[in-house]
This record gives C-alpha cells, structure tokens and sequence, in this order.
C-alpha cells in the first residue's frame, strides 16, 4: 500500500498537471471567481484581527481535554484525551492561504446564512464570519472544549449572530436543518469520510437555493475523500465545481453550464 504521504503528493502532482490559471477558462462565471476572488490579493483588515486571534492560540500552552472523532484513522473515535490549544490550532486550524479565501469567498457572494461543519478552536470560523458580521453563522462542533474558544475568538472579532450546536454531526445536523431554511454557504471540514461527506452533502443540498455555495475541505485527502468528491460532481443539483486541490467548491446556479473545473491555487 503507498504510504498516505506519498500518495497525497502524487495526487498533488496531478492536480498540477491538470490545474488551469485564469488563462484556460472559458466560463465568465468561472473566469470572475478567478480574478475577483482567487487572485484578490487585497489585504484586509479583518485579516489582520484574525491572524491575531490565530497566533494567540499557536503560543497557547495550555491544555484542554479534546473528543476525538477518530475521523480518517480508521478508529471509531468518542475518545478523550487532552492536547495544548497550540498544537490543535497548529493542526486542526486552516492554513492562511485558504482561510483568507473563505473570507473572500463570503465577502463575494453575501451569503445571509452560513453553516461550518468543524469549527475546532475557530480559526476558519473567524476568517468566514468576520466576512459577514451582520450574517447567521451557524457553527457545528462536537468538542465542547475547543468550541468554548471558538466562540471566546468570535465574540472578540464582535461577530454576533453566531449560534453554535454542539454534538456528533450525524446526531445535531438533522435536527438542526429542521429549523433552518435556505443554506447560502456551508464549509464543511470534520469527518472526513466518504460516508460522512456524502451523508452531509445529500442533507445539505436540500437547503440550497440557485446562489448557494458550498465548500469541502480535503477532497484529495484520501481515496475514499475523492470518491464522495466524484459523488458530489455527479449529483443533479450541481451545476458547477471548482477543485481547488485541497477545497472543492460546489455551485448549483442553474443557468450555468453543468462543468467541472480543476483551478490552480
Ligand atoms: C479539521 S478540524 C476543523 C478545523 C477548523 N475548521 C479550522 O480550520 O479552524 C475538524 C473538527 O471537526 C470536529 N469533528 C470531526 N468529526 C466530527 C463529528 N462526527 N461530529 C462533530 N464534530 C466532528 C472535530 O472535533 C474537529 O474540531
């Protein structure tokens, strides 16, 4: 079997080989998102407040007792164990390259309500919320304790409307869309499995309106990360997709040709 590192690379290395820039598009809509999001290389404000909170949380020593979902190592997960917020927000926490383009990404489309599926200690919930401060935000995690500084980094960054739901994703998801209607924008990175991914995907897409747009994280990340990835292309509610490497982004605009692209980030 090769080694999860290796294969990772050479997925990579083929994602170069395929990846297009701005140049190999053909798609207006597509050729838009290039220039006004990917390559957006405006320094916002927020981003400074963000980075703040996030090198805070890397020189945090303290340790805090995690539940591990176990996702992706083969272990049925629910154990607990403790960890320093320095070494969850060094792991667990988005890279800046991707975190501003969340951020980019909600301050383009204006969604009115937003869901993240894994906030952990909320790195990647201060780079999308701060986007839409006069949004819902609507944060799933199942650790209590890394979601407390989730939410201690939100309400500094003043992000107000955020309602956090606590639990297993398969258990509070459900119940959750039972009282929400339209999902705008979803980033969804915890249980990164195919059944997990897929599970949340077919839930999710039932609240997306035509703007909708949805974004997961690690597509590439395994064999099994990449057959929901397909799964996900081929669903009839979507329309269009950008495969960023280590994000997909999922469009169900109507109006657009149903097209999948492979962009270089
Ligand atoms: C990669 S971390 C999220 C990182 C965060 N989005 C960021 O960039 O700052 C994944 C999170 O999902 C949570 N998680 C994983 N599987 C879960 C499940 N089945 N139910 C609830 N939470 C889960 C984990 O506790 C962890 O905090």
């Amino acid at each position: 079997m090769i080694p999860k590192s290796i294969s990772i690379t050479l997925r990579y290395f083929f994602y170069l080989l395929k990846a297009k820039n701005r140049h190999g598009i053909h798609s207006p809509f597509v050729y838009e998102f290039v220039c006004n999001i990917l390559n957006d290389k405006t320094e916002y404000a927020e981003y400074m407040q963000v980075e703040k909170q996030r090198s805070l949380l890397l020189r945090n020593p303290n340790l805090v007792e995690i539940i591990d979902f176990g996702t992706g190592k083969g272990k049925a997960g629910y154990s607990t164990h403790l960890r320093k917020v320095k070494d969850i927000a060094a792991k667990s926490g988005i890279p800046v390259k991707y975190g501003r383009l969340l951020h980019r990404m909600v301050k383009y489309f204006k969604p009115k309500v937003l869901l993240e599926m894994g906030t952990s200690v909320g790195i990647s919930s201060m780079y999308q919320a701060s986007a839409a401060p006069n949004s819902t935000f609507l944060a799933l995690e199942g650790c209590a304790s890394t979601a407390e500084f989730a939410a201690t980094n939100l309400r500094i960054l003043g992000a107000s409307a955020v309602e956090f739901t606590m639990g297993n994703f398969d258990i509070v998801l459900p119940g959750l869309l039972k009282q929400t209607g339209v999902i705008d924008y979803a980033f969804i990175d915890g249980n990164h499995t195919k059944e997990g991914t897929l599970n949340y995907f077919y839930r999710l897409e039932k609240h997306a309106a035509n703007d909708s747009v949805y974004v997961f994280h690690d597509i590439h990340w395994s064999s099994e990360m990449e057959e929901a990835w397909e799964e996900i292309k081929k669903h009839e509610s979507v329309r269009l997709t950008i495969d960023l490497f280590f994000m997909g982004i999922v469009f169900f605009r109507r109006e657009l040709g149903r097209q999948h692209f492979i962009i270089r980030f």
